[in-house]
């Protein structure tokens, strides 16, 4: 039976799968804990704790408390406010993780936290991105990602500690609303196009980036720490795919469900600067092997879900 923390569990991914893992091994054997505490089910079905990821004392202390044998870490600074503010990102995303390392070391437990395809950049290879590549990321978050992955490697080969993780592309979910990041473009189409109709794309035509419906992310997470340790080569940093579609083709699939869907574009510089120097599409060959990754939905089922689901909830 695990018992696990989970920070920045207010967040897109958190808010679900702390849900989730809460179904599987009891309310009481998942803390979920955040910089703050507003009323959600997270805070509402099981124990939660305010821990900000900078203080590692808040970190250590939850732990004890609770007695946890692993930390999922998700509390990070996502790409486009990271470009924004990058002290605040190099902060949250490198001392936060530092510092949950050292309660995971010092309290035998393991950590999952993901990586991103931000860890990659303009020198990588584009298409099939392959699992052990160039990486040189332009970005803040970029930079903290691959930095992050290396950081992981060091604590299991030096100190044993039981790290995972995978390179997750664009998230798309219906629960909470994504934290602001480069791909957030493929979740709000989908508000947008319910709410009125109409959608104007910050990102180009044409740029192609991964993606990943929630409940595979989801699914990702757990069977990655379930998976036989033993078989993993490439523990932090496993590329995980989905998709890939660029915004016409996310567009023309929500258009065969409300065929008076219209969208124009009105390119945001910056997001696209970043969306450039990401992947089209990733090779996830690896993942598959090692601990059977095996996604679930593709756009045209995606999209089927999450205009019904959100339907209900708009
Ligand atoms: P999110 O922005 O939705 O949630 C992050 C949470 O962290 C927020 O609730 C925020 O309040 C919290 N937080 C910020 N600073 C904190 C601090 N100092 N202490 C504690 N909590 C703090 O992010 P998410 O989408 O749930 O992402 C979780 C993880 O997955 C991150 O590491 C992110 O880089 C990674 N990831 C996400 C995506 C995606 O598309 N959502 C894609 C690739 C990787
Ligand atoms: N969805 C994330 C972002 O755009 C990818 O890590 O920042």
């Amino acid at each position: 039976m695990k018992k696990i923390l989970i920070t920045g569990a207010l967040g897109q991914i958190g808010s679900e799968l702390t849900m989730k893992l809460r179904d599987m091994y009891g309310s009481n054997n998942i803390i979920g804990s955040g910089i703050n505490k507003r009323k959600t089910e997270v805070t509402e079905t099981g124990p939660f704790e305010i821990v900000d990821v900078t203080n590692a004392k808040e970190i250590y202390e939850a732990a004890k408390k609770h007695n946890v044998d692993w930390i999922v870490h998700l509390a990070a600074i996502l790409s486009a406010t990271g470009e924004k503010k990058p002290e605040l990102a190099w902060n949250v995303n490198m001392n936060g993780l530092y510092n949950i390392l050292e309660v995971a070391r010092e309290n035998g437990c393991g950590v999952f936290t993901p990586s991103s395809i931000a860890a990659f950049g303009p020198s990588t290879p584009k298409d099939n991105t392959p699992q052990d590549t160039l990486q040189r990321p332009e970005t803040m978050y970029g930079v903290t990602k691959v930095a992050g992955e290396l950081l992981c490697d060091y604590y299991f080969k030096k100190y044993g500690v039981d790290t995972r993780g995978v390179r997750f592309p664009g998230l798309i979910s219906y629960k909470t609303l994504p934290g602001g990041g480069t791909t957030d473009y493929a979740v709000h189409i989908y508000y947008e196009a319910l709410k009125n109709k109409r959608y104007t794309s910050p990102i180009a035509r044409g740029t192609y980036m991964d993606m990943m419906y929630m409940p595979d992310a989801i699914d990702a997470i757990i069977n990655l720490m379930e998976a036989d340790g033993a078989k993993l080569t490439h523990r932090n940093a496993f590329n995980v795919t989905a998709m890939s579609f660029e915004p016409n083709e996310i567009y023309n699939e929500i258009k065969r469900h409300i065929p008076d869907f219209q969208m124009d574009y009105d390119v945001d510089e910056n997001l696209q600067k970043i969306a450039d120097s990401w992947p089209n599409s990733l090779n996830d060959t690896m993942a598959r092997d090692e601990w059977g990754w095996n996604p679930k939905y593709d756009l045209a089922k995606m999209t089927q879900d999450m205009l019904e689901k959100l339907k209900t909830k708009i």
